[in-house]
């Protein structure tokens, strides 16, 4: 019994085995055309589109709407993907609504680098890149900026494609364009498109010191518009813990534009700046 039980059981095996030689051998010759066909050798010259193309997911290669994978502008992406959980009157849970800058503010202070991460990767109830696996990261990036930009940020798009950056960026471009124009300088401008999701009058943000609520200002004014500058421009941790994001959070805003929202604030609390 035991004896012709091994002897089926080895020439299953060899059965096995051959089947494997004969696959192998399919296979390998299927690499070496392959290797031969040239399909390799255009790989280096080819474009970056192309080659998101080429890694792409199968079966993603259009949102359906015809645009390439690539080349899907922030708010083309935002308004397919995005919006089901980040419109403005969306009643998921957590999620940051596009143009609640408060809700935005704290999450725009971690900068770029972690918004983009946390998207691409997933964050709590946040699916990695929306859900939308054929996004590539410029386009994940747009989506963001598109979003963000909305919000109280002031981030800059990647391009949508390489060869006319300047002309098919537009909407990138918008979207990344300042609340406030560089240099202008207006401090309530700044003021209302960053500074009030953590400064406004009845801002929930612990220890911020709200505006036109005097006493919150009374000892941080004392110290002279030389260091509450200096504050707003590096950042700043109070006694309590609270913490003052560098240029709350928005790094592009210039010194001036910092100066001049916290001229605007101050006086409008209490202060007397120049
Ligand atoms: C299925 C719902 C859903 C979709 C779709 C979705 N998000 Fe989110 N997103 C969330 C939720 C919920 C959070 C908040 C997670 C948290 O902070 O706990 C979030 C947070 C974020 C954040 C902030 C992360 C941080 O560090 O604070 C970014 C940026 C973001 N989403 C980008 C996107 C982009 C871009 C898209 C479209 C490509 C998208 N999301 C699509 C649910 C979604
Ligand atoms: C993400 C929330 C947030 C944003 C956005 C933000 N701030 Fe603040 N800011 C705070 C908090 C919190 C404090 C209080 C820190 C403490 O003393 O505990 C603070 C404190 C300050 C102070 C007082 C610093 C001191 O020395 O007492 C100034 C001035 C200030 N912010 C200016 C600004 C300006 C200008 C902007 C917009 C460009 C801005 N902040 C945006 C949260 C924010």
């Amino acid at each position: 019994m035991n004896h012709l039980n091994n002897k089926n059981a080895r020439g299953s095996a060899l059965t096995t085995l051959l089947g494997g030689i004969v696959i192998l051998l399919a296979v390998l010759f299927f690499l070496v055309k392959l290797a031969t066909s040239g399909y390799y050798s255009d790989v280096e010259q080819s474009t970056q589109s192309a080659t998101e193309t080429r890694i792409m997911p199968v079966g993603n290669v259009t949102m359906g709407d015809g645009t390439p994978v690539g080349q899907r502008t922030g708010e083309q992406i935002f308004n397919k993907i995005c919006i089901q959980c980040h419109a403005a009157d969306s009643v998921v849970p957590n999620s940051p609504k596009v143009t609640h800058n408060g809700e935005w503010a704290p999450r725009i202070a971690q900068g770029f680098d972690t918004l983009f991460n946390h998207a691409l990767n997933g964050f709590n109830a946040m699916p990695a890149k929306g859900g939308a696996a054929d996004l590539t990261d410029d386009e994940l990036k747009r989506a963001i900026v598109y979003m963000t930009n909305q919000s109280g940020g002031n981030f800059e798009a990647p391009a949508v494609g390489a060869a006319d950056a300047a002309a098919s960026d537009a909407s990138g471009a918008d979207a990344a364009a300042a609340p406030v124009a560089a240099g202008s300088a207006d401090g309530k401008k700044v003021f209302e498109g960053l500074c009030m999701a953590c400064h406004s009058a009845d801002s929930a943000i612990p220890f911020s010191p709200k505006i036109t609520h005097n006493a919150d200002w009374t000892t941080r004014l004392k110290q002279g518009k030389a260091t509450l500058v200096k504050h707003a421009i590096e950042g700043y941790t109070g006694p309590d813990g609270g913490v003052m994001p560098p240029k709350g959070g928005n790094a592009n805003l210039t010194d001036a534009e910092i100066e001049a929202a916290v001229v605007y604030m101050a006086n409008q609390s209490g202060g007397n700046l120049k």
